[in-house]
């Protein structure tokens, strides 16, 4: 079974194999080559990164009351918990005594937590608790040092946070058309199954840009990818701030040639849902490809990539678990073996010569959304 590719998406796709076409943006972008290497434009993009809602944590990390996981996202330090009522909140994770993580441990399950420098303590509703020796040290105002909370929401197997100290606009506004995909894509159900973190020498861009590149299969991976997918044939579904790019395998364009297409031949189209602005989550028959790239703090010539391939709790037995083990084989030889080291070679250009642009292509439209949005959210950033 592939994910909800609809008739409109795979006749549109049929028609490209057909007439050799594929999706076009209305015009080709030029993007500056200093956005990929100047540490100014990184600070503004690291401004956008917190007005937005971003992919904290899975649902299923947090399993029962009392759960928790600790993070550093953008440069702070998270504390995610699963309260008594079953709802998640979020935390800065630093003590309001002097600033210490309250929480050392990845993950775990504890009623409260006691930071251990001076031991004072939180409840999981992030209300202080206990103030050791209160008497000399005090007073201490207890409705003014409960733990700093940051916006968080649970919605489709995942906790979204959002780092805006003012109001931000509700997740529902975010996601706007793409709250529909995901809920048909029941990411509620999920674990996660395999968990890889990377750190590469490549803007955060690249590797965004990298993963929906629908030119680049025959030429950079001509043995693997290249001789699967198609090619040059890529149908780009505008969803406001986030999108999904299509793209297909070259079976059906064989198919086509025979004359034996048959509606189950959307299994052959593979749908790539971008988020704005560091999501890719990819469906495939058996999980779910989760890639968050984190840009670093400083270096723009830096990201940290989080893959994730997450499977419905249910389905998961030995042998789904050996297809998905031989699907990251193969997802790690293309894209370490040969996409990052190329991305590292633009980098590299990038940052030995940030002048001149970049060309997204009209039949780049997927690869052309994100540098779009991306100004757009620039240009509306409070200077
Ligand atoms: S910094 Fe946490 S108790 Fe002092
Ligand atoms: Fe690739």
């Amino acid at each position: 079974m592939n994910h909800r590719i609809s008739a409109q998406v795979f006749d549109r796709m049929v028609d490209h194999l057909n007439n050799g076409t594929t999706d076009q943006a209305d015009s080709v972008l030029h993007v500056p080559v200093s956005n990929f290497a100047l540490p100014e434009h990184l600070a503004r993009e690291l401004e956008v990164f917190r007005r937005q809602w971003l992919v904290g944590a899975m649902a299923s990390e947090l399993p029962e009351p009392g759960s928790f996981v600790t993070r550093d996202i953008l440069g702070s330090a998270v504390l995610f918990v699963r309260q008594k009522s079953g709802k998640v909140a979020t935390y800065l994770n630093m003590c309001r005594h002097r600033g210490g993580k309250v929480e050392l441990e990845d993950r775990g399950k504890k009623p409260f937590f006691v930071c251990a420098y001076h031991g004072w303590s939180y409840d999981g509703d992030g209300a202080l608790r206990g103030v050791p020796f209160e008497e000399q040290l005090g007073p201490v105002d207890r409705g003014c040092n409960n733990l700093h909370a940051v916006n968080c929401e649970e919605r489709h197997g995942i906790v979204w946070i959002n780092f805006a100290a003012d109001a931000p606009g509700t997740l529902t506004e975010f996601l706007g058309a793409a709250d529909a995909v995901l809920a048909d894509y029941g990411l509620e159900n999920s674990v996660i199954h395999m968990d890889k973190k990377i750190h590469s020498n490549i803007n955060w861009k690249l590797v965004m840009d990298g993963a929906i590149d629908v030119l680049h299969p025959q030429f950079l991976h001509p043995t693997g990818v290249g001789k699967l997918i198609q090619t040059n044939a890529s149908v780009w579904q505008d969803l406001g701030r986030h999108g999904r790019s299509f793209s297909v395998y070259k079976k059906l364009a064989e198919k086509i040639k025979a004359g034996t297409v048959e509606p189950e031949d959307r299994r052959y189209v593979t749908g790539n849902m971008v988020l704005f602005p560091n999501v890719n989550l990819i469906p495939t028959p058996d999980h779910f490809e989760f890639w968050n790239v984190w840009p670093d703090l400083k270096d723009p010539g830096k990201c940290f990539i989080h893959i994730r391939f997450v499977v419905d709790a249910a389905k998961l037995d030995e042998r789904i678990a050996g297809r998905i083990n031989r699907s990251w084989e193969i997802l790690e030889q293309a894209a370490l073996e040969e996409d990052f080291p190329m991305e590292e070679t633009i980098q590299a250009n990038a940052l030995a010569r940030p002048v001149g642009d970049f060309l997204y292509g009209r039949s780049e439209a997927p690869c052309q959304h994100l540098h779009r949005q991306l100004a757009r959210e620039l240009a509306a950033a409070p200077s």
